[in-house]
């Protein structure tokens, strides 16, 4: 298959083309780099030992996205390209429904153009807000979300149903991500934030290898069994491997547009990660205990019975080896890409 992978420089999307590569499919990246760098696709380049075309460009760049997807004879797209700060999303809301919602427009569009009516889209689990019973199951509605990030994909997932239902020829995959955690086992890419991690996984990572002095655990007087948070967290691999078979299915079923959770269907407490990642990495986590950070749920995690039976996939990697795989990423680069 011709697939052209949207936000491909950055972190999920990277181990995607790498995959995407291996199996001997033709890939080329479009990303601004507006959170991620070259240097990601030249280690995918590395590792795979085949040559990426990386076109820099923002997708709310019509005429340029336009011009690329012309005549170009994509079968597929999958759309990686957007922000995804919950935090900054309050502060900033207009960046965030400007660049994912005007981004996917103008990405569709191009793809209408072009005669490309199979796509592949990165939603999250936020769009089960605070309201849907655990396990998430893909029935539940109204999705909605609690931040504007998480609002950015309800309103994306609403128009590529409506856009799948005027016109059956699209075949459009809507992938919600649970807590994508790990990297690629070589160490060569990974999870590489800017600043300090928002993110719970990269933030003990840094901390281990020196870069932040100690890890806040946000409330440990949760309902829960030793009273932190739990999610689930999901190997960057293992979400891979979803898209490949979300791809493989699209391609023989007219399905419209059509949701799956992609997770492990388990909830690990974040004691238990810190726990895992110390006996994977051979180094001490310290940590403090502070107050719950506004937002966060107790519990959450996936029904994956969807994906099971309709896409024949399910998640095999546990904590401990998203853990290792982490920590060799971080421990090879202690300064991400930069380093
Ligand atoms: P990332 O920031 O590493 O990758 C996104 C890429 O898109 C970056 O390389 C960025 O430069 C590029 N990009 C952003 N806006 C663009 C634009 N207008 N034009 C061109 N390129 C643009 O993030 P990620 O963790 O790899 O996430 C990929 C997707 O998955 C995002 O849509 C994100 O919202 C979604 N998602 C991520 C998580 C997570 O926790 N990582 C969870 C659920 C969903
Ligand atoms: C995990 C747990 C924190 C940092 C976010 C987005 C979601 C999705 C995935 C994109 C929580 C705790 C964290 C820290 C901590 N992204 N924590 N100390 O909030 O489940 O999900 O990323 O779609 O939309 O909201 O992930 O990694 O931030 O937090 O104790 O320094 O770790 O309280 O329980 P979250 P997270």
């Amino acid at each position: 298959m011709k697939i052209l992978v949207t936000g491909g420089a950055g972190y999920i999307g990277s181990h995607t083309v790498l995959a995407l590569a291996e199996a001997g499919h033709d890939v080329e990246v479009v990303d601004n780099f507006v959170n991620s760098s070259a240097e990601s696709i030249r280690r995918v380049e590395k590792l795979s030992g085949v040559k990426i075309p990386l076109h820099e460009l923002d997708l709310r760049d019509e005429p340029g996205i336009t011009a690329l997807l012309d005549g170009a004879g994509f079968d597929s797209v999958i759309h990686f390209a957007g922000l995804k700060a919950v935090g900054e999303s309050v502060r900033q809301p207009l960046d965030y429904y400007g660049n994912n919602l005007e981004g996917t427009l103008a990405l569709v569009r191009a793809m209408q153009a072009a005669g490309t009516r199979q796509l592949v889209f990165s939603s999250s689990a936020t769009v089960y807000g605070d309201r849907a019973p655990v396990p998430y199951t893909e029935e539940f509605e109204p999705l909605d979300s609690t931040n504007p990030y998480g609002r950015t994909k309800a309103m994306t997932e609403q128009i590529l149903v409506d856009l799948a239902a005027a016109d059956p020829s699209w075949r459009i995959a809507l992938l919600r991500y649970f807590n994508p955690v790990g990297a690629h086992p070589s160490g060569e890419i990974g999870e590489d934030p800017n600043g300090i991690p928002n993110n719970l996984t990269p933030f003990i990572a840094q901390v281990a290898v020196g870069r932040l002095e100690s890890l806040t655990v946000f409330g440990d007087d949760y309902d829960t069994a030793d009273g932190t948070c739990e999610r689930d967290y999901i190997h960057v691999l293992d979400l891979v491997d979803g898209h490949v078979a979300a791809l493989e299915y699209l391609a023989e079923h007219p399905v419209g547009a059509r949701a799956w959770n992609l997770g492990t269907g388990t909830g690990t407490s974040v004691l238990q990660v810190i726990r895992a990642f110390e006996k994977a990495a051979g180094v001490p986590v310290p940590y403090v205990v502070g107050p719950r950070r506004a937002g966060d749920l107790p519990v959450n995690y996936a029904d994956a019975t969807r994906a099971r039976e309709e896409l024949g996939w399910v998640a095999t990697r546990g904590i401990e080896e998203m853990c290792a795989d982490l920590w060799r990423w971080q421990s090879q680069n202690p300064q991400g890409f930069k380093g």
